[in-house]
């Protein structure tokens, strides 16, 4: 780490001798405190429910500006990835920290191609679920279930087995996803297809059926492949501190990427544009855009707990990046598909523009999230709501395995393991039954 040649110096009111703290200096962004000798110095933790102000780890694959609405993946633009690069491209960027030159292009493909279909005995495993389960709760089994399938790669201090771990992962989520799917429709599995790309095989195994063909529409696959790319990665959130957290322990990638799955699944996270979906259709059956009013109310009204969904972000403070691009796709998809006067995106648009001029979200920073457009293009697609965290899951899959291959490489590496502030009870005795 890039030490500064400043230094903290925290000191006591009561007298205690004071501590110098180095300071360390990222590539961009703010520089971080090390306090990792505090308790060892003085007895004493920090406090930071929720990290508000805590670096839990160093990295060099995701960088977030909040405050510009900036988004890098390995220092590149999410802006020129996602109209310059496919998914897979930015796969291998986030797995290995370079774009692939043709022929690397080539092998990974290939590489990922092979590993596309999942053992058998996978069908039959989901079959112990209901029919009318949640994606989510399914992902999280047979995601978890992987570990039991693949003993040769479980490993997480082989380099070779985790990055075997890595391309089955990415090449199997898709597989999965889409059999959770068929499984829930009560359809046929549909066994993937090589020669066609990572969104567009996806879609195939999605929509077809053994009876009918799909034939992916270039702008659907396209939209498909962007959804990928904005979701691939986004540095220390919820889930992928909790992907280090599990895997920190020690346990194997597949166990370590079903928690992350677990912690995605909530409404404040990966649920999000499930929710704001959902928010959606509630508002248009209140009466649509006319009802725009009385529900933005609630949303003021601290006693309600209603919340817009697809706005606010922890992070950004500004339009979040990826909200940008997924607007544009919004765009294109509902006009390739004749559906410019759907009036739920109408709703979502007059939604948008009340909320950007509104006071309370102004001064709050609350701007529309990426979830506020990726559930209206993934709903015109034609992917049932309840698929979309799923979706997101997939998605997410490579930048989970590239932080905690990156964790596993890092020599400073340790088992996560916060610290609290202890509030409860003081040492007491058991009082006897009778005295309870
Ligand atoms: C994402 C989210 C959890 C971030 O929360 P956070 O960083 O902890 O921000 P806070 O909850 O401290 O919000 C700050 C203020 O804005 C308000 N706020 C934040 N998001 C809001 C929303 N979507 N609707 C209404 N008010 C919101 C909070 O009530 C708070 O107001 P206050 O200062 O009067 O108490 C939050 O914005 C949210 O729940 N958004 C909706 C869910 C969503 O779209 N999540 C997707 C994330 S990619």
């Amino acid at each position: 780490m890039n030490a500064s040649d400043v230094k903290a110096t925290l000191s006591f009111s009561d007298g205690s001798p004071s501590m110098d703290l180095p300071i360390y200096k990222g590539s961009i962004g703010p520089d971080v405190i090390d306090i990792r000798k505090l308790y060892g110095q003085t007895g004493k933790f920090t406090y930071d429910p929720g990290f508000l102000s805590t670096a839990s780890c160093q990295s060099a694959i995701t960088y977030i500006d909040g405050d510009k609405g900036e988004l890098l993946y390995r220092g590149y633009p999410i802006e020129q990835l996602a109209t310059g690069c496919d998914f897979l491209d930015t796969c291998y960027l986030l797995l290995y920290g370079e774009l692939p030159n043709e022929q690397q292009q080539r092998d990974f493909h290939k590489l990922v191609n092979n590993h596309t279909m999942v053992n058998e005995q996978m069908q039959f495993f989901l079959r112990g679920f209901r029919r009318d389960a949640h994606p989510m709760a399914v992902m999280t089994g047979l995601v978890g279930g992987l570990s039991a399938f693949y003993h040769d790669s479980t490993d997480i201090n082989n380099p070779k087995h985790r990055e075997i771990a890595a391309i089955r992962l990415i090449a199997k989520m898709p597989t999965l996803v889409a059999m959770a799917y068929k499984y829930s429709i009560g359809q046929p599995y549909i066994y993937p297809k090589n020669d066609l790309s990572y969104a567009g095989n996806f879609m195939r195994m999605m929509f077809a059926t053994p009876c009918e063909e799909y034939v992916p529409n270039d702008v659907l696959v396209r939209a498909m492949d962007r959804i990928f790319i904005l979701h691939a990665d986004h540095e220390q959130n919820a889930s992928t501190s909790t992907v280090r957290l599990c895997g920190s322990s020690g346990t194997n990638p597949f166990a370590a990427i079903a928690a992350g799955v677990a912690c995605l699944w909530g409404p404040a996270h990966g649920g999000a544009n499930e929710a704001c979906l959902n928010m959606l259709e509630e508002i248009q059956q209140m009466g649509g855009v006319e009802k725009i009013g009385d529900f933005i109310k609630q949303v003021k009204d601290k006693t309600s707990s209603v919340k817009l969904m697809g706005f606010g972000h922890r992070v950004y403070k500004n339009y979040d990046p990826r909200a940008k691009l997924m607007r544009e796709t919004c765009h294109e998809v509902l006009s390739a598909l004749g559906l410019e006067n759907d009036p739920l995106f109408k709703l979502a648009m007059a939604l948008e523009k009340i909320a950007l001029e509104d006071e309370y979200f102004v001064s709050r920073k609350l701007y529309p999230n990426v979830d506020f457009y990726s559930g209206i293009v993934q709903r015109a697609i034609g992917i049932p709501v309840s698929l979309f965290t799923a979706i997101f899951a997939l998605a997410r899959t490579v930048g989970w395995i590239a932080q905690l291959n990156e964790m596993i490489a890092d020599p400073e590496y340790k088992i996560g393991r916060p610290r609290q502030l202890f509030v409860g009870a003081e040492r007491r005795d058991v009082p006897p039954l009778s005295a309870r």
